[in-house]
Formats: C-alpha cells, sequence, structure tokens
C-alpha cells in the first residue's frame, strides 16, 4: 500500500473499473457460464500484454436515473495488446454494466481503438456481449452504433477484423459483426438477430426460442452469418488466436512465414490412387489438402456452411495461404448460391490482404432446377467469378478430376489470370460431362439407333476417351502442365515461391460493381 493518498485514490479508482457493475452481476455472469470481459482478454491476448485505455470514462445521460449510477470504464473495456507478439486492437463488451448495452461514450470507446487501429496498421477483435442500444439513451445510442458501422466499413479491406459473439448480439447490433471480415460464435451462450423471439412472434406468428432463431449452429450451418462455431467462450478465444496466426495485420503486409518443420519437398504417394477410377464416385476433397499442406493442418472457414465447397487457411512451405476447393463428398461438388457466396467473400477476403489463393477443382457445374435459378445463380454465381477475376494475389490451380462448363472458367482458371494452373492425369475438363454431351450432339443419331443404349455407351466412352482428360487443355496452354499427384505439394510451393514478388493490377477505378 502506498502513503501518498493521490497514488491510493488513483489505486481505488482502478480497482473499482476493474470490478465493472460489481461483484453481484460478476458472479451472475459466472452462473451463466461466461466469463467477464477482462477474463476473456486475459485468455485472447498474450499474458501480461493488455493495456486498457479510458477506464475511467464514465456516461454523461442524467435520465431515468442514470445519473446515480455511473461506473468507470461504462459497459466496454478497450485497449490494445498482443497475440503471439503481433499488436492487436481489442474491445470487450461488459455485460455486468447495463448488460453490456451501447450508449455514446461506450462507442466513442471503440471508435478511439478502431481509429488508432486504422492509423497504426493493426486488426481489431471485439468481443460482444450486449442488450444492444442502450435504451436509456434513445437516438444517441443509434447515432452511436452508426459511428462504429462507418469505421467498420472505412477499415473494411485496410486492416483484419475479427468478431466474437458471446453473448446475446441483437437488433441493428448485429451489423457490426456483419460488417467484420470473421464471426466466431459460442455454442448455448451467443445469438444473433435483428428481431427476437417476441417480435417474431407478434409479426409472423411463429413460436421459436433463442438458440433456434439466432444460436451458433443456425448461423453456422443455416444462414452462413457465422465462420465458425465453438464450443466454449475457451475454444472461441483459442480459434481467434489461431485464425490470427495466418492473417497479415493489414494491407501493406505480407502474411506472417512460419517455419513449420515440413518438408517442402515431401510427396505423396497417398494421392495418386486418392481419386477413384469410377468419376460418380466421391472423395473426401479434406483429405488431399491435409495431404498437400504444412503438418496436415487445415483451419477451415465456414466449415457446416455450405460444405459443398472447402475453404480455409493453410501453410504450404511456411507462407499463409488461402484453400478453396470443391467437394466432390458434398452434392459432387456442385456449385450452387450458397457456396459461390461463400467462396466468393473468402477470395476477396484473401485477395484484400495479400494472401495467395489456391484452389482444388472437382466440380460438375453449376447446379441445376428452377430453386437455384429462381434464387439467382447467375447472380451468386457470378459474385465468385468476379472475385476471381479482380484478385491479383498468386492464384494457383489444381484440377485434380472434373473441371466442366462455366465452373471450369470460375475455378480460378488460366483465362482468369491464374498463375499457375496444373492438373491430374485424372482430370476432365469438357463444356459438360460426357453423358449431358452425347445426348445433345447425338441426339438425331441415338433416335435413330436400332440399340439406342448401346449406342449412347459407345459414344459415352467415344467421348470420354476424346475429351475428359487434361491433355487437349495442356495442348493449349489453359494447363501449364500435367503433374502426377504425388509430386502436388512440392510444385505447389516451387510456384508459391516464383510468384513471391508477383505484381498485377486492375485499372483505376473508384471501386468495381460486384453483382452483389
Ligand atoms: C439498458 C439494459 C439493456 C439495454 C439490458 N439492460 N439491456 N440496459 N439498455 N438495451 C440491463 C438490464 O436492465 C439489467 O440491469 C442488466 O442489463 C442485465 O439485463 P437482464 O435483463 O437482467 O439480463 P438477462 O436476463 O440475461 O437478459 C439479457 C437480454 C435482456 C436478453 C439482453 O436484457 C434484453 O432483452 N434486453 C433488451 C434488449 C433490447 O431490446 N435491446 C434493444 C435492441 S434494439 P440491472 O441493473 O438489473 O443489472 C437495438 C437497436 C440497435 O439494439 C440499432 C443500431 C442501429
Amino acid at each position: 500500500m502506498s502513503d501518498d493518498p493521490k497514488i491510493r485514490h488513483l489505486r481505488e479508482l482502478k480497482a473499482q473499473s476493474r470490478l465493472g457493475g460489481g461483484e453481484k452481476r460478476i458472479e451472475a455472469q459466472h452462473a451463466k457460464g461466461k466469463l467477464t470481459a477482462r477474463e476473456r482478454l486475459d485468455l485472447l491476448l498474450d499474458k501480461g500484454s493488455f493495456r486498457e485505455v479510458d477506464a475511467l470514462v464514465v456516461h454523461r445521460t442524467n435520465d431515468f436515473g442514470l445519473d446515480k449510477q455511473k461506473y468507470l470504464g461504462d459497459s466496454v473495456v478497450t485497449g490494445w495488446g498482443t497475440i503471439d507478439g503481433r499488436l492487436v486492437y481489442v474491445f470487450s463488451q461488459d455485460f455486468t454494466v447495463f448488460g453490456g448495452s451501447l450508449g455514446e461514450v461506450h462507442a466513442e470507446k471503440i471508435c478511439k481503438i478502431m481509429d488508432m487501429a486504422l492509423k497504426n496498421g493493426a486488426p481489431v477483435i471485439g468481443l460482444n456481449d450486449s442488450g444492444g442500444a442502450r435504451i436509456q439513451e434513445g437516438v444517441v445510442s443509434l447515432g452511436a452504433y452508426a459511428d462504429i458501422f462507418l469505421r467498420n466499413t472505412l477499415a473494411s479491406g485496410v486492416i483484419p477484423q475479427i468478431s466474437a459473439v458471446m453473448g446475446p448480439c441483437a437488433g441493428g447490433a448485429v451489423y457490426s459483426p456483419a460488417l467484420t471480415d470473421f464471426i466466431f460464435m459460442v455454442r448455448g451462450s451467443s445469438y444473433m438477430f435483428v428481431t427476437g423471439p417476441n417480435v417474431v412472434k407478434a409479426v409472423t406468428h411463429e413460436d421459436v426460442d433463442f438458440e433456434s432463431l439466432g444460436g451458433a449452429d443456425v448461423h453456422a450451418e443455416t444462414s452462413g452469418v457465422c465462420h465458425v462455431a465453438a464450443d466454449s467462450e475457451a475454444d472461441t478465444l483459442y480459434l481467434i488466436r489461431k485464425l490470427f496466426s495466418y492473417l497479415p495485420s493489414n494491407n501493406m503486409e505480407d502474411p506472417p512465414y512460419m517455419d513449420t518443420g515440413d518438408d517442402p519437398l515431401r510427396m505423396e504417394a497417398a494421392l495418386d490412387t486418392i481419386v477413384p477410377d469410377d468419376p460418380s464416385k466421391p472423395y473426401d476433397i479434406k483429405d488431399v489438402i491435409r495431404l498437400i499442406v504444412d503438418n496436415g493442418e487445415f483451419f477451415e472457414i465456414h466449415e457446416a456452411y455450405a460444405p459443398n465447397i472447402v475453404v480455409g487457411f493453410a501453410r504450404l512451405g511456411g507462407h499463409a495461404v488461402g484453400i478453396v476447393a470443391n467437394q466432390p463428398a458434398v452434392l459432387a461438388g456442385v456449385l450452387d448460391i450458397n457456396s459461390s457466396d461463400k467462396a466468393a467473400r473468402f477470395v476477396r477476403f484473401c485477395d484484400s490482404f495479400n494472401i495467395p489463393i489456391v484452389t482444388f477443382v472437382d466440380v460438375p457445374g453449376f447446379l441445376p432446377g428452377t430453386a437455384q435459378e429462381h434464387g439467382g445463380i447467375i447472380r451468386h454465381g457470378a459474385k465468385l467469378l468476379y472475385a476471381y477475376c479482380e484478385a491479383t494475389v498468386p492464384k494457383l490451380t489444381v484440377i485434380t478430376r472434373k473441371a466442366y462448363g462455366g465452373a471450369y472458367d470460375v475455378m480460378s482458371s488460366k483465362h482468369i489470370r491464374g498463375d499457375f494452373n496444373v492438373a491430374w492425369p485424372s482430370a476432365e475438363i469438357a463444356v459438360m460431362g460426357p453423358e449431358g454431351a452425347v445426348n445433345i450432339i447425338f441426339r438425331k443419331e441415338l433416335e435413330k439407333a436400332k440399340d439406342p443404349e448401346k449406342r449412347r455407351a459407345e459414344l459415352v466412352a467415344e467421348y470420354r476417351e476424346k475429351f475428359a482428360n487434361p491433355y487437349i487443355a495442356a495442348q493449349r496452354g489453359y494447363l501449364d502442365d500435367v503433374i502426377e499427384p504425388r509430386e502436388t505439394r512440392p510444385r505447389l510451393i516451387n510456384a508459391l515461391e516464383m510468384l513471391q514478388n508477383k505484381r498485377d493490377s486492375n485499372p483505376p477505378k473508384k471501386h468495381g460493381n460486384i453483382p452483389l
């Protein structure tokens, strides 16, 4: 204890601020199985690295008796710290103070660290746990939200922004996380919705509870709002640290290199037999990815959403890469509305932050049907095409099996500035699959044939022999090479290193008009 009364006073104020809404509310938070705002920061950041700002800020509202309820620091803890030694700005909403609700000074605190992050080129991680707009502050809190939304948007593509939802996140409050690059949610204790169960009941007469309206699994599987769902708060924070290891601090930096100890020249004989001889038989593209990347480590994004395409981060020879891969084990790897949206967003993230994109192609085409056409597959598929076309980061493409129709063009083909395009001998590259092609181009002949089924089988075999291979594309230079599957890892790493100083750009413009 210091003898100096001024120092003692300061220490008391700091201790009071650290207590947030007080012991009782902290106990209530723990009783719900939730950590406090500060405990979460302790798990997220390197030990002892957190430096708080604005711990002494108080709100300025006198209505509804708020003049008698002032909490030092108000309802959010803000500052900076490090993850694996790298600077990051953070805010963590404190549910023990006014339910973490967002008023004028709460937003000012967040805006202050966002402005610092943008100036200093470091990511922002926001831990959300809030009852939304502070009701007593009325329109002031709506304006305060908008101040954050504007900064989220201006920072987009300049610094990575990551959100974790660790409690309620309702109403317009959902739009700050939604504007950031990645949303993590905790199963069982976090939820996001624009209108809650009561309003839903009043307007649509639907009976729905918090979890099935906007819980982690709903957003991870059905809406695609959540990128990563975890089983506990500790897991969520650990996974954010893991994701962080693949990301540069800002759009002027390359992603961090890490010596993973995995041999860059490692051949994988298992890849030679991984694609079944029968083209209609599925296999798991994640097995392919794991055999190729460093130490088999693949950080998947949107794992449960549109699983017919797989996206995520990995390392090749220590270099961080973004991986996009059609998944033949789900819907034969077809491209549809949701998988197009999922992959387009991921490709654009990688391109914003200088992360090379490695694409594994096994796609029978776009999904036919009225549901897809009426849902706007043209518009959604165009997003993925646009995202690949505009991307200027190194683009590496491996065609493992099917690359049919428009989907061949879309999936990082040579024609849309693929830098290194190779195929395995099992590749089939053509306008459409043999059966469909034969039915169209030999329709008249088949109508007249004595034994149409026999003739169809002959024609299909002929078509397959002629077109369902990689060699016509290789003859034209649409592929740079046809490689043995086992050599995929060393060839990709070699190409990545060859492309290390790649420079490419798009015509100057204010911004493009991606078909949203
Ligand atoms: C002020 C709030 C508050 C809010 C909660 N509290 N939400 N204070 N403004 N929005 C306070 C409570 O009064 C209580 O204070 C403490 O926080 C904890 O709340 P409880 O209700 O006791 O907690 P719990 O039972 O866990 O319920 C949590 C909750 C519920 C589901 C979030 O509090 C709730 O429904 N709150 C209102 C949510 C809401 O409608 N927000 C506005 C959304 S519209 P004491 O003193 O008792 O501890 C919106 C528009 C944003 O946000 C637009 C942006 C453009």
